[in-house]
């Protein structure tokens, strides 16, 4: 099946000439009836959207999000839902040679009813269709979609499965979900997931419009930009495709234009009737030097503006504009001196660079919910807090174009899973079918934006198959194998690199790369530490102990889980919810035994909170909850940095960080940094310093303290490191040392100081439990590191450590807020909260070792100092004892 596609960043708004050529475009956004299966309910519901949302539009329903409604309100996902509007058509019919109905996605099981007639039907919300309609168009219409449930109808599909089962059948029973999510074409993440809710949502969850056209149409235009070193210039590759209608071959030219660059290229076309594609490919000006895009930290995201222009035949002009970037990327793997394997890292515009990130999840489980500010409030998070990367997650969605748009201004790499996620899939083939119409639909969309730099072919997968998540029959290994190399190998992997050649693809995540490749696409061990990427995760170890992680060459996942705040908490629950063994804590918590597993990990170094109020015994768990996360993937973060250039056993060169997980779903327990709504926790605080372009990190191996020096700045540098003892009962540091400077190179982690802790301890005249260390880096070009920390002890058996009291001044200051702080006592992970006031501080939950320190707060909403003083709560660790 040919399918139309939808142009990507820009209009595609075909200028009208005349009255008979062209394409009219009519847009069927806006209010449609919704339906329940047996007529009961009947409401307006907007589109895009879906069935919750207008139920929750109209007061028929709370919010989905509160307290138990998941449960609640499950009966929406289980009904049959009907769309229907009826509209009188804008245009003369009778003059439009072709007219189409096109659905950018459709969430997800519909049949499609247009008068009356049956035009197709729908099974895949990752697709967009289009229906021809010329012959049924009226002057009033009715469109009505008939909706399955999804969970009905996955549960069908798997029933009608007979041969062998596709595992897993349903998720665990903590995640309140339903089964067989593999078998749809959906968000699997829509069924339940370890971190968020069952909401198998129904509706038309993206643009939904009429076009008419004369002669012929553009049904889209995509580009990539490729460096031929040879040559030494860019060349881009520009394909559009035309729906031609006209029985007489449509002639004329396009012209392709770079104003910035001086290019300025013209072609002549000639489209025969059907559907055509033109290649063209366009050679930049060679006398003009070319800015690249660089992801964050790295340079500018320089785009350009390109306009394209069709002149064809009967007066008809087509013009569209969109920018373009250029970069080229490579995934390197290669043999390295001294270890088994092969590197994975990313060059990008030819040069090495660390992926610092997180992996994104859907931002809400209602998409008509994620509007262009939510976007861009997370996504500029993500940069705020020295990223550069993130990686979307295979269990969620193809974003919207927006989200890649940001992506490519705020230079934020992009490792593009497939949406396949933690399970097998069925390989028939009208599966395969629709995935491939699926994955060649995707690639076109995206393929022109800079920041995607890798396709991955599912998440887990290969890991799920080859280390036996599910417990399979041993008699179907063969067959289950055979499905996963169909699917990722010979359909997925084949039609991207067809498709797309300007970035590497790799068949999972985690996957041995090349490795695996060579292994026939699926690898005996795919989480190795030479090969590819891992994903790691432990709760049982204690996390402050760097030896228990991976010295991998990529780690594209690993974390802990915290409690979000109370403020975000508070929206959806009531007051019998607000304790830590509440039935609701309970029922949020979606990962078996987590609310447990984060207090284990707690009590290695901190007491348990103490307070006889219950709800302020809620309040401390959960900052203690943040602190334990925080300070774990601190640790987890900064062994994979200081891995970073060296080999330790045969193992090392890691050059990827990617933590589970940036953003929430809903309020809830979960790994994410950032909560439901933005907030900030206090581990986003901690990345913003551990992925500082320049950073110390500080361990000890045998009792001997070492301090790397992290690098990812594009020269050397000369950098002074200075290391203080300070004592737990006073403001002023014991001993400050100042050593260097050392030659910290581009884009390296090189040791830089070792001191057995013992002589440490006697330059300050005290002991383990007494003394804290702290130190920093600062250069000529009096650039510093962030101030970075190191316990001699767990907090708990801390000495000297008194109760601070710790007091703000507010002031204002233009559109941020200064917050002087002043503190009694040296105090461990300062916590200022302002509850529910929008807005993030410069800097939060740090070790305070001087009487006075300086904080912003920069609202996204505006507020006053009184507002904040009136919320301000500030927390350190004693507070909680
Ligand atoms: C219609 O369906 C709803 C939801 O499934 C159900 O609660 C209701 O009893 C049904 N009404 C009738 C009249 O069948
Ligand atoms: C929804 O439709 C499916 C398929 O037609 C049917 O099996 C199921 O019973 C329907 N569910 C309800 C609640 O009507
Ligand atoms: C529609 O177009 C046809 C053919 O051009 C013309 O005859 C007719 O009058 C038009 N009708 C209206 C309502 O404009
Ligand atoms: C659609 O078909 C139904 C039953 O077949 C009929 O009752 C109805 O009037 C038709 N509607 C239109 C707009 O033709
Ligand atoms: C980035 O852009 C700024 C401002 O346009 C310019 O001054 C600077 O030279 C650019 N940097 C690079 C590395 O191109
Ligand atoms: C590029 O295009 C955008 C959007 O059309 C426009 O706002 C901007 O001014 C253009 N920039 C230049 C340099 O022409
Ligand atoms: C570092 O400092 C030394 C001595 O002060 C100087 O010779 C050298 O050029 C400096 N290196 C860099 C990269 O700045
Ligand atoms: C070190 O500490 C001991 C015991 O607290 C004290 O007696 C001694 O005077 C201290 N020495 C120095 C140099 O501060
Ligand atoms: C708060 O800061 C302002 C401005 O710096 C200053 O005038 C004022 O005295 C401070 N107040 C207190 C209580 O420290």
């Amino acid at each position: 099946m040919r399918v139309h596609l939808l142009l990507l960043l820009t209009m595609c708004s075909a200028v009208l000439v005349a009255s008979v050529a062209g394409t009219r475009s009519y847009s069927l956004r806006g209010e449609w009836r919704v339906r329940s299966g047996n007529g009961s309910l009947e409401l307006p519901g907007m589109v895009p959207g879906c069935v919750h949302s207008a139920l929750l539009q109209q007061g028929l329903i709370q919010d989905p999000y509160y307290r138990f409604n998941d449960l609640n309100y499950r009966w929406i996902s289980l009904d049959n839902w009907t769309y229907s509007i009826e509209f009188k058509t804008p245009l003369n019919i009778s003059k439009w040679q072709k007219v189409n109905l096109i659905f950018e996605g459709v969430d997800t099981v519909s049949s499609i009813l247009f008068n009356n007639v049956t035009i197709g039907k729908t099974d895949n919300m990752f697709i967009r269709y289009s229906f021809d309609i010329t012959s049924i168009i009226r002057d009033v219409n009715s469109i009505e979609l008939h909706f399955q449930s999804a969970v009905s109808y996955a549960a069908q599909q798997s029933k009608a499965h007979t041969r062998y089962e596709v595992p897993p059948n349903c998720p665990p029973p903590v995640q309140k979900g339903e089964c067989h999510v593999n078998f749809i074409r959906k968000e699997q993440c829509s069924f339940s997931w370890d971190w968020g809710p069952s909401f198998p949502t129904q509706g038309i969850w993206k643009d939904v419009r009429i076009e008419a056209f004369n002669i012929c149409h553009l049904n889209y235009f995509t580009f990539s930009p490729k460096y031929d070193s040879t040559a030494q210039e860019w060349n881009l590759e520009i394909e559009s495709s035309f729906d031609v209608v006209s029985s007489k071959p449509v002639g004329g030219r396009v012209t392709i234009a770079i104003p910035k660059l001086q290019t300025e290229q013209t072609y002549n076309i000639e489209l025969q009737h059907g559907e055509r594609i033109v290649e063209l490919v366009v050679k930049i000006n060679k006398n003009i030097a070319v800015e690249t895009w660089w992801p964050h930290g790295h340079g500018n995201q320089t785009g350009y503006n390109m306009t394209i222009l069709f002149e064809l035949d009967g007066g008809l002009n087509i013009e569209n504009s969109a920018k373009v970037y250029f970069r080229t990327v490579e995934l390197v793997e290669e043999p390295i001196k001294g270890s088994p394997g092969l590197s994975f890292y990313f060059r990008i515009n030819g040069f090495p660079i660390f992926l610092k990130g997180s992996n994104w999840i859907p931002a809400d489980s209602f998409q008509d919910r994620v509007t262009s500010d939510v976007l861009r409030l997370l996504l500029q998070s993500v940069v705020d807090a020295n990223m550069n990367a993130l990686r979307v997650w295979g269990g969620g969605i193809y974003e919207q174009d927006e989200f890649y748009a940001l992506c490519d201004e705020l230079g934020i790499m992009v490792w593009q899973d497939f949406l396949f996620a933690s399970a097998l899939y069925p390989a028939d083939q009208r599966f395969l079918d629709s995935v491939r119409t699926e994955v060649v639909h995707q690639v076109r969309r995206l393929k022109s934006h800079p920041s995607i730099i890798i396709w991955s072919g599912n998440n887990e997968n290969e890991a799920a198959l080859m280390m036996d998540w599910f417990l399979i029959n041993p008699l179907h290994l063969k067959i289950y194998i055979k499905d996963y190399v169909t699917l990722y190998v010979k359909n997925i992997r084949e039609l991207v690199l067809a498709g797309d050649t300007s970035r590497p693809f790799i068949p999972s995540s985690p996957t041995n790369g090349a490795q695996t490749m060579a292994e026939g696409g699926v690898s005996h061990n795919p989480n190795s530490n030479h090969y590819g990427d891992v994903h790691f995760y432990n709760y049982i170890c204690d996390c402050w102990n760097w030896m228990v992680f991976p010295k991998a060459r990529f780690v594209s996942e690993y974390g802990y889980q915290s409690w979000p705040s109370f403020s975000t908490l508070e929206k959806v629950s009531s007051k019998n919810d607000w304790s830590y063994n509440s039935k609701f804590s309970l029922h949020r918590q979606h990962h078996k035994g987590g609310n447990k597993e984060m207090l284990h990990q707690a009590k290695f170094h901190f007491k348990l909170p103490q307070s006889t109020d219950p709800l302020r015994k809620f309040k401390d768990t959960i900052y203690l909850t943040q602190v334990t996360q925080a300070q774990c993937v601190k640790t987890e973060t900064e062994f994979y940095l200081r891995s970073r250039s060296e080999i330790v056993g045969g193992k090392g060169h890691s050059m990827g960080a990617l933590y589970w997980q940036l953003n929430d779903i809903w309020q809830a327990p979960s790994w994410a940094s950032l909560e439901y709504g933005g907030k900030w926790k206090m581990l986003h605080y901690f990345a913003q310093r551990f992925f500082a372009p320049l950073l110390p990190v500080g361990f000890e191996d045998r009792d001997v303290f070492h301090v790397y020096g992290v690098s990812d700045l594009h020269t050397d540098c000369n950098a002074t490191l200075t290391v203080r003892v300070h004592t737990w009962s006073s403001l002023e540091p014991l001993c400050s040392l100042v050593m260097g400077p050392f030659v910290i190179k581009a884009g390296q982690a090189v040791p830089l100081y070792k001191e057995p802790v013992r002589k440490l301890l006697g330059c300050g005249n005290c002991t383990r439990k007494s003394c804290v260390l702290s130190f920093y880096l600062s250069t000529e070009r009096k650039l510093f590191s962030p101030t970075n920390y190191h316990f001699l002890s767990s907090p708990k058996d801390a000495v000297g450590l008194l109760k601070a009291q710790i007091t703000a001044n507010i002031t204002q200051q233009g559109d941020t807020f200064v917050f002087d702080l002043e503190t009694s006592a040296v105090a461990p992970f300062v916590w200022l909260d302002v509850g529910s006031i929008p807005g993030r501080f410069s800097d939060n939950g740090f070790l305070m070792t001087e009487k006075t320190r300086t904080v912003l707060f920069y609202p996204w909403k505006p507020t006053s100092k009184r507002e904040l003083e009136q919320s301000l709560h500030v927390t350190s660790l004693t507070d909680i004892y």
